[in-house]
């Protein structure tokens, strides 16, 4: 065993116990190889704490003994930022899996940062409500993580991002201390805001222990469409008709050619509408009583723009639609392992940036396909780019795409946040003086680079 790791494993075993330490590769293994599969790292030790005061502990030993910690939640992150790519211990938070009872009054509730999405929402939907956050890794991913990556998924349109959703937190800090603000206020001017300060923060401030949600009325009337579109230019100015004429608007996500038909293939369907198409949105609108009279009214005014309409009012043939959105990202990593881009646009760019970013990445490496698909309400495209036979295609990609996506204005970092993949692009969109910031509020609450030190921010002599 390595330098001091057995020393701060017997340290540990009176915290959690030994059948929380874990130290075999082969039990280590899935903690410490990212969901892509791009980011392989190695760690001494997995501990899986089960509440906060021995998560504070374990903070407390493991830095003193002299290492670095990842947090990681469900490991469903998406730029390499739940994995030891550095020898870190891994900290799971698996078992803070403890959701409160729902504060009907104030519709709130308060969840461990290792409840898993589909858990809350199973949670609070007996109180007919809704987390107002939703993706497709719900069965994995934590609400812990969620606010560690500002997590947006497909309603951000109509309740904003992670960060919109959090009213209080409890964390443990680099020295053990514990902040704990779960009150709910609604309003609260009393000094720094943790949740905006820990929302993004990818594990590098502290590690969130439990969070007060805000919650949503659950909607039960629900209607599906997916509309085909011939040009990029069209998809962009329906979703902004739609937002503009749609109360009920719940979701609008793209897929662009490339990713309808690699997803066709994996779920071996037929292109379900507009078979030529270059562009499909999938709309939601939900609403207390049924919306679909609403959504028609709207997609009828949409006239020629739109090339072909399917709809789904009942809950199999919704789901039948989603699917193609849904799984994109399982058929392109069935496909290969992919550089996957997250970028956001302006509505007036995003044409321009779809249609040139397939000869920009062919320019660098002819044999690389690009699959495109994203949310189009909030202006993010998900550019997944994939080497020839499924390889890894060349890092150039990843800054001519980052680099034309800043060039207009864009985010590099839309929703997945900027891990390591990133940190060597964030001088496109944050500036000497921004980052110089980020770097003392980091030292000021970790200086002896405990939490994730080699995530998000670039490298010193970069
Ligand atoms: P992890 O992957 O474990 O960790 C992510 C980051 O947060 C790491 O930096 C980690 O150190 C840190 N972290 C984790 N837990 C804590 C904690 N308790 N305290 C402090 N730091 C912590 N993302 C979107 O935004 N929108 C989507 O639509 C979306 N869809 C996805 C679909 C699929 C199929 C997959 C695989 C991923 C998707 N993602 C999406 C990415 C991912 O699910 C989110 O980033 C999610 O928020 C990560 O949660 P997690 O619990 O898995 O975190
Ligand atoms: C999505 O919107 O499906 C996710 O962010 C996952 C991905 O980008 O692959
Ligand atoms: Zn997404």
């Amino acid at each position: 065993m390595s330098d001091g790791v057995s020393e701060l494993v017997s340290k540990l075993k009176g915290v959690v116990g030994d059948n929380h330490l874990l130290r075999e590769a082969d039990l280590t293994a899935g903690y410490s190889t990212d969901w892509t599969g791009r980011f392989q790292g190695r760690t001494p030790l997995v501990v899986r704490p089960a509440n906060t005061a021995e998560l504070a502990e374990v903070v407390m030993l493991t830095a003193e003994a002299g290492f670095a910690i990842v947090p990681q939640g469900g490991n469903t992150g998406l730029v390499g930022g739940s994995v030891p790519l550095n020898g870190e211990v891994v900290l799971s938070t698996m078992r803070l899996n403890d959701c409160q009872p729902v504060d009907q009054l104030a519709q709130q509730v308060t969840c461990g940062a290792g409840v898993t999405l589909a858990q809350a929402q199973a949670h609070v939907a007996s109180a007919s409500l809704d987390i107002g956050v939703d993706l497709a890794a719900r069965d994995s991913c934590t609400i812990g993580g969620m606010i560690a990556t500002n997590a947006g998924g497909i309603n951000v349109i109509r309740y904003g991002a992670m960060r919109e959703q959090v009213l209080g937190i409890e964390a443990v800090l680099a020295d053990g201390s514990v902040i704990s603000h779960l009150e709910g206020l609604e309003k609260d001017n009393t000094g720094y805001h943790f949740p905006s300060l820990l929302a993004g923060s990818e594990g590098t401030l502290g590690i969130i222990t439990k969070a007060r949600l805000r919650l949503h009325p659950h909607l039960t009337g629900r209607c599906t469409a997916m509309l085909a579109f011939d040009n990029v230019d069209d998809a962009v100015a329906a979703t902004s008709a739609l937002r503009r004429s749609v109360t009920s608007l719940h979701a609008a996500e793209v897929i662009f050619r490339d990713a309808m038909h690699l997803v066709c293939e994996h779920i071996n369907s037929a292109v379900p509408v507009g078979a030529n198409s270059e562009a499909w949105l999938i709309i939601e609108a939900a609403a207390p009583s049924d919306p679909t009279e609403e959504l028609a009214a709207a997609i009828d005014s949409l006239g020629r723009l739109v090339v072909d309409v399917g709809v789904g009012v009942d809950s199999s043939s919704r789901k039948n639609l989603w699917q193609y959105r849904e799984k994109v990202t399982e058929a392109i990593a069935a496909a290969g392992t992919p550089h996957k881009l997250d970028v956001t646009l302006g509505a007036s760019k995003l044409a321009d940036f779809v249609t040139e970013v397939p000869s920009i990445v062919s320019a660098i490496d002819e044999g690389s396909s690009v699959y495109m698909f994203g949310h189009l309400g909030d202006g993010n495209v998900h550019v997944n780019v994939m080497g020839n036979a499924g390889v890894e295609p060349p890092e150039a990609v990843d800054a001519a795409v980052l680099e034309y996506a800043a060039k207009l204005g864009g985010s590099i970092s839309a929703e997945h946040g900027i891990g390591t993949a990133k940190k060597e692009f964030l001088h496109l969109n944050r500036t000497s003086a921004e980052i110089f910031a980020f770097r003392s509020i980091k030292h000021a609450l970790d200086p002896r680079q405990i939490l994730n030190p080699h995530v998000l921010l670039p490298s010193e002599d970069s």
